[in-house]
């Protein structure tokens, strides 16, 4: 049994003892967990040598602990709740016999295809029971998934196979965000036109949507599962095992390939489901996101499936047939807990309360929230309207760095506060710095949100590049794990997540790196450089607003816009598409050549009073130009 804290008391108490005695504290944790062999030592390394280790030493598979471990006395629960697109198809579900049944089929075909432990294997999936076999299957035979999300281009995908050196890639024919098709298959194809470490590619068929077959490379899924045998034993793993790749986007070049490994992973992923949710043995939770991101991960699949938990699986958009959609799947279900972003709960606070009208919403118990910061009229609407002021919000703070959730309440349990992620995770020491890196003590701070030690969940490099693992996270302030958060704490020592404060963008919830945007806007034939920056939005959070300076005089800048929203939708994918787009003559740079972003967003913003000091710019004149734009 995974250990369970269930009073404010019993937060406290354990929170110190994580803390003081992190080693004790997590070793007690550990024990609810299934090893093959047990640790030799909880913890080790720190965050100057940046070479932390958790449980080295032990054995372990985690598909086992997800699905073995619950087939004594748990065999014929529903793992998986899976909610099609098109509420006319037929749902399905998948108890832990079945689930544990296709996994074993599936390692098997991995295997057959000569899919090898320390393997990376790239799953581009819509949002089906299947794409969790894949990882589960993964899981088992010790190869990496690499996860890309359905929404990402050809081009994000292929750069994703090739930094990893994905062997196999497994898709889908297609599938259907509402009533719009997306080609996964197609999108594969023209990505592995430049991706030569890809030997096969396995496709699902889903949409039943017509596709080109390269003969020798392209598999079909039914067909490699029809002999394949059901027993697999799960291999053996060693603790620090890489499990996982997810590209997730920072301040400068590309994508990074964050590297989570397998205990520590399992450990936090699995205590920190039970505990935030406060989970009980027959609820059915619920989490939206796609299981493209970290959140889908950590909680569609492996926190619930770690307790034995029902996790409810959804393919559409929250608006199709209409905005009634997600609490008529919560009724239809008995949902107990629904863990969703803040953009989502503003895009139906904006639709008025009428798609509520025949929701009744009584089996909800928890509601959270993850992604980005909740502003507190949206926290309000969520707890009147879908809680009924009834149920806990767990405003959840974390990263695809972190594996698991790092500050938030615990529901029921810990006190909340609108817009607050509040108290520290058990064994998560949160500590504010100032720009100079001095750590400000006062209880009452403002500053940069960094990490003081290390916890299980915590990934532990870069694929490939540890280098920039310790660069990126490491060198900003010597011996913490900087977040690149803004964040207040204060009177009661809770903490409020402010937003990113380096140069990454969370539109809609969706990370996105302005270095991507720029490079992407870049290869326009008429642009000569650009610069990309965030401004405030009331449904998707943040917004992306591009500056363009160009080759020659623009005749129609509403083409001109409308061809960089093209070739960034082309690049990288629709989510990074910018709001707007404003040809410029000059950006304001600093003498070293650096683009001062913060000018150009107070202006974008709409407060180009604010644009503050302009002595120390290379070429001040822009500005007023710029200003000028905008005015108009
Ligand atoms: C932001 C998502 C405020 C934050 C799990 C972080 C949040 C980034 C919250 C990581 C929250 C996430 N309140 N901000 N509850 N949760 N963020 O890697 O800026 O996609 O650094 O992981 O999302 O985004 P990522």
């Amino acid at each position: 049994m995974i250990k369970r804290i269930t009073s404010y008391d019993e937060y406290k108490y354990n929170y110190k003892k994580s803390i003081a005695e992190p080693d004790s504290f997590w070793g007690e944790v550990a024990e609810g967990f299934h090893w093959k062999e047990k640790w030799k030592q909880v913890h080790s390394g720190n965050f100057d040598a940046v070479n932390f280790k958790w449980f080295e030493g032990a054995k372990l598979n985690l598909s086992e602990n997800c699905l073995d471990v619950h087939l004594k006395s748990n065999a014929d629960k529903v793992a998986i709740i899976w909610e099609p697109n098109n509420p006319d198809e037929e749902n399905r579900t998948l108890t832990y016999r079945q689930l544990h049944r296709e996994v074993c089929k599936f390692s098997n075909v991995l295997k057959q295809l000569g899919i090898k432990k320390g393997d990376t294997v790239c799953i581009y999936m819509p949002m089906i029971p299947e794409l969790a076999i894949v990882m589960l299957a993964c899981a088992r035979i010790g190869a990496i998934h690499s996860i890309v999300f359905g929404g990402f281009s050809a081009h994000s995908l292929s750069g994703r196979i090739n930094d990893a050196c994905c062997k196999l890639l497994i898709t889908a024919d297609g599938f259907y965000r509402g009533e719009k098709p997306v080609y996964l298959k197609n999108i594969s194809d023209e990505a592995l036109k430049n991706c030569d470490s890809i030997k096969n590619v396995i496709v699902f068929r889903r949409a039943m949507i017509d596709i080109d077959v390269v003969a020798g490379r392209d598999l079909f899924w039914d067909q490699l599962m029809l002999n394949a045998s059901d027993e697999f034993t799960a291999e053996s793993m060693d603790s620090e095992d890489p499990l996982l790749i997810l590209y997730t986007s920072g301040s400068t070049g590309k994508p990074k390939g964050v590297e989570h490994t397998t205990a520590g992973y399992m450990v936090y992923a699995g205590f920190t489901f039970l505990n935030v949710f406060q989970y009980r043995e027959h609820d059915v939770f619920w989490c939206t996101a796609d299981i493209g991101w970290i959140t889908g991960h950590s909680y569609v699949v492996y926190g619930p499936l770690l307790n034995g938990a029902t996790t409810l699986m959804f393919e559409g958009i929250p608006s199709y047939p209409d905005w009634s959609r997600w609490w008529n799947i919560i009724d239809k279900y008995g949902v107990n807990i629904f863990y969703t972003a803040p953009t989502a709960i503003r895009s139906f606070e904006a639709q008025g309360s009428q798609h509520l009208n025949d929701a009744k919403l009584n089996t909800l118990r928890v509601l959270g929230s993850v992604g980005e910061p909740i502003n507190e009229e949206a926290w309000k609407w969520y707890n009147e309207m879908i809680g009924k002021n009834n149920c806990p919000i767990v405003d959840t703070w974390w990263q695809t760095e972190t594996g698991g959730i790092l500050i938030t309440s615990l529901a029921g349990i810990t006190p909340t506060k609108p817009s607050f992620a509040t108290l520290p995770f058990f064994g998560v020491e949160p500590v504010i710095v100032d720009n100079n890196g001095v750590i400000l003590n006062d209880i009452l701070a403002e500053g940069n949100l960094c990490i003081k030690h290390s916890w299980p969940g915590q990934a532990r490099t870069i694929f490939k590049d540890h280098d920039l693992f310790l660069k990126t996270y490491f060198s900003n302030y010597r011996g913490l794990y900087f977040t690149g958060d803004g964040c207040r704490r204060n009177e009661n020592g809770f903490y409020r997540i402010t937003g990113r404060i380096d140069d990454v963008i969370k539109v809609s919830g969706h990370r996105i790196g302005t270095a991507e945007v720029e490079n992407a806007i870049n290869e326009h034939k008429d642009v000569v450089e650009s610069a990309v920056v965030a401004i405030p939005h009331y449904i998707k959070g943040e917004a992306i607003i591009a500056f363009v300076i160009c080759t020659k005089k623009i005749n129609d800048e509403e083409k001109l816009g409308k061809e960089i929203i093209q070739i960034v939708s082309e690049i990288i994918g629709p989510i990074a598409k910018p709001e707007k787009v404003f040809v410029v003559s000059g950006l304001p740079k600093t003498r070293s050549g650096k683009i001062m972003r913060r000018i150009l967003r107070k202006i974008a913003e709409g407060n180009p009073e604010q644009v503050g000091d302009l002595s120390t710019l290379l070429n001040p004149e822009v500005v007023e130009e710029i200003k000028a734009v905008f005015a108009n």
